[in-house]
């Protein structure tokens, strides 16, 4: 994703709706077990009417900007990020069959994809290398709402621009009364649309897979699964839980930033390293939840692995020394984990029991039947 800086002109002021306006709270669903700390901005609190109105501008082909020699070709939010590969855009995306996505203009994105899950819970930071911080100096780079406006005008993504996407959405007749419902006037403004977008990205959670129905006590994980799980959380097995949580973390990722020995020579400038210039962060990046990982491949930053045995293979027997390697990849010494065939059948067994069929297939995160 490229990072564009908007010049703080460009957010006017929106007008003051009036004294009586309110719009529903949306009250979140957050599942047994999860963390409680939210990463919700104080000026931008959910409500019902604001979740609707980021859903439908979320799945709209008509925010997009460029639309090269075919005025008809749409793209929105969805067109990379779809629910039933945990928006991703899966394997078999019919433009995007690397699984390595391209903007409206042909441009590829610097990274794979990310999964749009659980991220109301992650106060660490958002992409890839965590470009997106809560604290970060710059005002646009703290939350979901930047990564909307980033995602607008990125010329590998939907490459528009603030006043052209507030032209097209205004003159929609769907939008200017979902605006008065959501924020008390019919006014279109890019941090309204920023704001919705967000609101809608942080009801997106998932927490009812069989494993998560396993740790509540009501549903049981096979024999194979349950083998899968020990290995997952233990040091003499395969070691993985430190990073990607379990230990009571049901997020399934710490949200941390590790060099998980993927490789021995680190090409891409966008890892951890670019955002803290801390050398140990160098080949680093953000380790991302394992829930819903049956259905998000390919997997790693470049997407270079296609299928959960491939990842299991590398865990197992494939690890790169350098010394960025994360002091967490205990098993580096070894080159792995080695795993016989069995404990790779238990653990990838243990992976799949993480998919959420409800979260996958739920009306209320899906495209709104009035959509082009
Ligand atoms: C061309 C495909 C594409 C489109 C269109 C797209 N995205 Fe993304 N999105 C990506 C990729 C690739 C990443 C990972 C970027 C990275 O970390 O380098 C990503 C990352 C994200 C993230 C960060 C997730 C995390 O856990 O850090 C959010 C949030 C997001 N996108 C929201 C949106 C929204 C909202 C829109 C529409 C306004 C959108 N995206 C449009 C490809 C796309
Ligand atoms: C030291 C921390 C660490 C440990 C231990 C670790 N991982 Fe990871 N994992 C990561 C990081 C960081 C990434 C992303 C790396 C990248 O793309 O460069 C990742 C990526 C993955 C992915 C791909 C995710 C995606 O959406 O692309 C899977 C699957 C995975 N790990 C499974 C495991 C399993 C199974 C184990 C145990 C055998 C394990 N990991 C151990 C840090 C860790």
């Amino acid at each position: 994703m490229i990072l564009v800086l908007i010049v703080s002109t460009l957010s006017c002021n929106p007008p003051t709706p009036s004294e009586e306006f309110k719009a529903t709270p949306y009250e979140l669903q957050i599942p047994k077990y999860f963390p409680t700390l939210l990463n919700i901005p104080d000026d931008n609190p959910m409500t019902v009417e604001g979740v609707k109105l980021g859903r439908y501008l979320f799945y709209d082909g008509r925010l997009r900007g460029y639309s090269g020699d075919n005025p008809d070709s749409l793209m929105s939010c969805a067109t990379c990020h779809i629910q039933e590969y945990g928006f991703e855009c899966g394997l078999d995306h019919p433009k995007y069959t690397d699984g390595h996505p391209y903007g409206i203009k042909g441009k590829h994105t610097t990274h794979s994809m990310l999964p749009l899950i659980n991220l109301v819970f992650n106060n660490k930071g958002y992409f890839w290398n965590g470009s997106v911080y809560n604290e970060h100096p710059n005002p646009q780079m703290r939350n979901i709402e930047d990564i909307v406006l980033m995602a607008i005008v990125a010329e590998d993504e939907m490459f528009s621009t603030p006043e052209r996407a507030v032209k097209t959405i205004e003159n929609i007749s769907i939008y200017p009364p979902m605006f008065k419902a959501a924020f008390g006037t019919e006014e279109v403004t890019i941090e309204r649309i920023q704001k919705a977008i967000a609101q809608f990205m942080r009801t997106l959670i998932s927490g009812n897979s069989k494993f998560d129905r396993y740790i509540r006590g009501i549903e049981q994980l096979s024999p194979d699964e349950l083998a899968g799980f020990v290995l997952f959380t233990t040091e003499e097995g395969a070691d993985c839980f430190h990073c990607h949580g379990s230990d009571g973390n049901l997020l399934m990722t710490t949200n941390d930033f590790y060099n998980n020995a993927l490789d021995s020579v680190f090409t891409n400038l966008q890892d951890r390293y670019s955002v803290t210039q801390n050398p140990s962060d160098i080949g680093a990046f953000r380790a991302p939840t394992l829930r819903n990982i049956e259905v998000t491949a390919p997997y790693m930053f470049d997407g270079r692995f296609k299928t959960l045995d491939e990842v299991i293979d590398f865990y197992s027997e494939g690890l790169h020394y350098t010394p960025y390697v994360h002091p967490l990849m205990h098993k580096i010494a070894d080159g792995g984990a080695m795993l016989t065939p069995r404990q790779k059948r238990q653990l990838k067994a243990f992976l799949l029991s993480l998919t959420d069929h409800e979260f996958l297939n739920n009306p209320e995160f899906s495209k709104p039947d009035n959509l082009p």
